[in-house]
């Protein structure tokens, strides 16, 4: 177990810069859509990470919404920030904007991924809870809280849904 003292958001904010090369795009020369979603996962698992000392784990992503496209050429500019602890997990805020050369950032998405600390054998682990240092923060925190609530339901509809709803075999081809 890593040292639980608590940390500030500071500590571990994190940014991240890509540039969309040809290999990321979608057959309409935009950003694919996994891809914008593996960055926002490694900008929020190096800002959990940073936070927690240890190991963490991706639980849960919240719904993503793709505002604007983004293009082959464009950069990607992710910031990531700690928004919520609860015992073994964290919240992690990733605000992605695109950028064309020359041009200004534009908002692109923001997204919530939950994070969970584990052990070398993937059992979940305290986390250091978030040291709160203005008021900004504090609603910060009680949003999170409550986010937290609604997808701990979606995530209990979610189990649920496996046995409710079996996907049907796909059709052989002709
Ligand atoms: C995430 C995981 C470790 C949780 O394990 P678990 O046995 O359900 O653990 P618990 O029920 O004790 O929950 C641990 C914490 O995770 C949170 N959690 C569990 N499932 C969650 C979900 N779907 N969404 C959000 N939080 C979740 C719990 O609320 C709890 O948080 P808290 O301690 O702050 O209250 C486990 O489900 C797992 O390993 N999943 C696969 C992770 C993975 O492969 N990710 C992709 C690659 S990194």
């Amino acid at each position: 177990m890593g040292d639980l003292a608590a940390r500030s958001a500071a500590e571990s904010a994190t940014s991240m810069t890509e540039l969309v090369m040809p290999q990321h795009a979608n057959v309409l020369g935009t950003c694919f859509g996994g891809v914008i979603l593996s960055w926002i996962d490694i900008a929020g698992a190096i800002c959990a990470r940073r936070h927690c000392g240890t190991t963490c784990v991706t639980a849960a992503f919240d719904d993503v919404h793709f505002h604007v496209p983004i293009r082959v050429g464009d950069i990607v500019n992710a910031s990531a920030a700690v928004t919520f602890t609860g015992r073994t997990s964290l919240e992690v805020e990733v605000q992605l904007a695109r950028e064309r050369f020359g041009g200004p950032q534009e908002h692109a998405i923001t997204a919530f991924v939950t994070f969970v600390a584990v052990d070398g054998d993937g059992r979940p682990q305290p986390v250091p809870p978030l040291q709160i240092d203005s008021d900004g923060e504090r609603s910060r925190f009680e949003a999170g809280a409550a986010r937290r609530r609604d997808r701990l339901q979606r995530a209990a509809w979610s189990r649920g849904s496996v046995s409710a709803a079996p996907t049907p075999p796909a059709k052989p081809r002709p």
